[in-house]
């Protein structure tokens, strides 16, 4: 009766013989499945192994030294592309007579184990058992690094989820109270990002753009109700107050290491500067905002101009355009405007931003009248 280690080989194991006397192959081959391995390909012809190999991926390989057209060394070495890296492919050399030299040879090519012409069946038995126990035990390990792999890249994905729910949510915190939907944000969010690509932008930093974009106002969140949501004129200091949302803004997002932060922290900072250098603050013009900031900025206004806010109705995306074009080369860098009238007129915006043919005028609520 096989032992469970032979039983689970035999029904596992696969082996490939490579041997140009048929009978030494009909010998191993009968030998091998009294054993209890059914899993048995073979070749008199050395130069079918490569194809062979890739055939029937066995789990272990058989290999004369001395055959016609190719020896075993010239086997061995066109097996080894055919060896995954860091892989352990035991392949057992059969020879009558070896030399210490010709062994080192064959171990440096990547045989694993010698076999002595004529065939002692223990030994022989023994020998694969050895060789395949180790493949295994190789597989299992390998198995379980796979497994331990996923596990951390699932754990990575949600850790990364959960950082930019945090951000989603962090955008609404600071929205919530004169945009309690999120939908601006995530519309500025989306705009820039598109104008950001259109603009030339690598596509690792047009998604940064799409996550950091919407936390421009988040200084927002130090702004008092009775002046963020005053509908009657703002003093001058009223106006100071509302001013500083980019630097308190930008003081929330500041000192971090990732990469997404640091381009936040540089948006709620500068999407108030004019190109003409007359925003704030501190008051950059021209190529020293940061060219993001420029976009968003642009972004930012559209969606603002075409949505109703309590002080006013909502402008047409005609008229809308026609105010940024009006302001490019003053509150806006020319090139951006450029690029956002060219998305505009192609539809280009996102799916949820409004469209040239759209009557918004008509969609406002009655009591913004
Ligand atoms: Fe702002």
């Amino acid at each position: 009766m096989p032992s469970p280690m032979t039983d689970l080989h035999a029904r596992r194991g696969s082996i490939l013989i490579v041997d140009d006397q048929e009978n030494n192959i009909r010998i191993l081959e009968r030998m091998l499945r009294k054993a209890g391995y059914q899993e048995l390909f073979s070749t008199t012809d050395p130069r079918e192994t490569p194809a062979l190999f890739e055939r029937h991926a066995p789990d272990l390989v058989l290999l004369d030294l001395h055959m016609p057209y190719l020896d075993g060394f010239g086997v061995l070495d066109r097996l080894a592309p055919h060896l995954a890296p860091g892989s352990y492919m035991p392949i057992l050399v059969l020879t009558a007579d070896i030399s210490p030299e010709a062994k080192q040879r064959a171990l440096s090519m990547g045989a694993k184990d010698f076999l002595a012409k004529p065939f002692d069946s223990t030994e022989v038995l023994l020998r694969i058992r050895n060789l395949l126990e180790a493949r295994f035990l190789y597989l299992e390990l390998q198995q379980q690094n796979d497994l331990l792999e996923q596990k951390v890249r699932i754990r990575t994905q949600e850790l990364e989820d959960a950082q930019v729910e945090i951000l989603d949510r962090l955008a609404l915190a600071a929205e919530f109270r004169d945009d309690a939907t999120q939908e601006h944000t995530q519309r500025v969010g989306e705009i820039s990002a598109r104008l950001a690509r259109r603009m030339g932008m690598p596509a690792d930093v047009v998604e940064l753009v799409r996550r950091a974009a919407p936390l421009h106002d988040l200084g927002k969140i130090a702004v008092p109700d009775s002046i963020l949501l005053k509908l009657g004129k703002l003093t001058d200091e009223e106006f100071a107050i509302i001013r500083s949302h980019t630097t308190i803004g930008a003081r929330i997002l500041s000192g971090s290491r990732h990469p997404l932060l640091q381009l936040a922290e540089q948006i709620a900072l500068t999407h108030h500067e004019h190109w003409d250098g007359r925003g704030y603050q501190p008051g950059l013009g021209g190529e020293r905002i940061p060219l993001v900031s420029r976009i968003v900025a642009v972004a930012d206004v559209f969606d603002a101009l075409t949505h109703a806010r309590p002080y006013k109705k909502a402008w047409s995306v005609e008229r809308a355009c026609a105010e940024i074009r009006a302001q490019s080369g003053r509150q806006f860098d020319p090139q951006v405007v450029e690029a956002f009238l060219d998305l505009v007129a192609r539809n280009e915006l996102g799916p949820a931003a409004p469209r040239l043919q759209d009557d918004l005028e008509e969609t406002v609520p009655r009591q913004y009248d």
